[in-house]
């Protein structure tokens, strides 16, 4: 035998020399939920050692971050229910959850990333992404309320806006929104294919979110679909996103080998709280070794082609790292 494959295998030097694919700090997006209140750091029942924080323990959170070599946070707000309405018009309140939140972390940390979610979902009474009429989540007067979220996160700071909804022509228009009110540096990381996924579960839970009637189905795609995701992203694309996101993630990679493809943009995939909540319960039982899973599933997104995970395991794999 000349070939031998096992010889590039054989002791964890050679093993080294030879890995194609490295995690490291700068590949990750820390998703961060925040609340309203004062010393609050309550866990997230479905997503173990996973909490919801107010404001000051937010500020205290970032620098820990920072420290670790984590250079971008995603920021989701919980909306108390009395605050929540069909027009999600909290979202527009410039001295809201939100814009209070970029505050504060860029107060302590002006360095560090904020990307900020852009749907209604969190301010809506009917925990959907979009204004609902006669029963349907209506696109065009939604995409108008998502274009002056947009300009508010970036009137408190955030460096990239995320829309999270899956409406059609948004990316277009948010761009424009943000370049007449003057934010030509302020990105877009556009959710381009983002499925109804049942690994959204927990992240429901953490913002009590959960839509109220029906599910997510005519805006977020059908988990049977490849081509439709490259509509979307070559859409998202040439309407002006900046970096393009897949979600969720270990189920959808060949979504992003496609994507790849398709874009010339950087690729963000969503580790979402379905699988970290999968991974945590896994090991809790005694099942899996969670550290092993942990690595193992963010290596695989690496050598799928992302350029930037959004993953609740970054600051645990940073802690590693270092
Ligand atoms: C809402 C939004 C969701 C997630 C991110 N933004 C949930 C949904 O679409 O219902 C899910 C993230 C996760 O599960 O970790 N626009």
């Amino acid at each position: 035998m000349n070939i031998r494959h096992r010889r590039l295998r054989q002791n964890s030097a050679i093993r080294a020399l030879v890995q194609e694919n490295q995690l490291s700090v700068d590949d990750f997006l820390v998703p961060l939920f925040v609340v309203e209140g004062n010393g609050v750091r309550e866990e997230i029942s479905s997503m173990p050692n996973y909490y919801r924080m107010s404001l000051d323990e937010l500020q205290k959170e970032v620098i820990e971050l920072w420290e670790l070599g984590l250079k971008a946070v995603l920021i989701f707000v919980k909306v108390p229910d009395e605050l929540k309405d069909n027009e999600g018009k909290e979202a527009l309140n410039p001295k809201g959850l939100m814009p209070n939140a970029i505050k504060a972390i860029k107060e302590v940390c002006p360095e560090m990333l904020v990307f900020t979610d852009v749907a209604l979902d969190p301010y809506s009474s009917y925990g959907h992404d979009g204004v609902v009429k006669e029963g349907q989540i209506v696109n065009d007067e939604t995409v108008e309320i998502l274009s002056k979220i947009s300009v508010i996160h970036a009137k408190a700071g955030a460096d990239f806006v995320a829309p999270s909804d899956m409406m059609d022509g948004r990316i277009e228009a948010v761009r424009k929104a943000l370049e007449k009110a003057n934010f030509p540096n302020v990105g877009i990381m556009s959710y381009s294919a983002k499925y109804a996924s049942a690994f959204y579960g927990p992240f429901r839970d953490a913002l009590d979110s959960a839509p109220g009637f029906g599910d997510k189905k005519t805006y977020q795609m059908n988990p049977a679909n490849a081509n439709e995701a490259v509509k979307e992203i070559i859409d998202d694309t040439k309407e002006g996103a900046d970096i393009i996101m897949v979600k969720p993630g270990l189920p959808y990679l060949d979504i992003v080998v496609l994507a790849k493809q398709k874009t010339t943009l950087p690729i963000a995939i969503y580790q979402v709280s379905g699988e970290y909540a999968m991974i945590k319960a896994a090991a809790e039982k005694g099942w899996l070794n969670e550290k092993e899973a942990m690595l193992e599933s963010l290596i695989s997104m690496k050598r799928a082609g992302a350029d930037i995970i959004a993953s609740y395991f970054a600051k645990e794999v940073a802690l590693l790292l270092k």
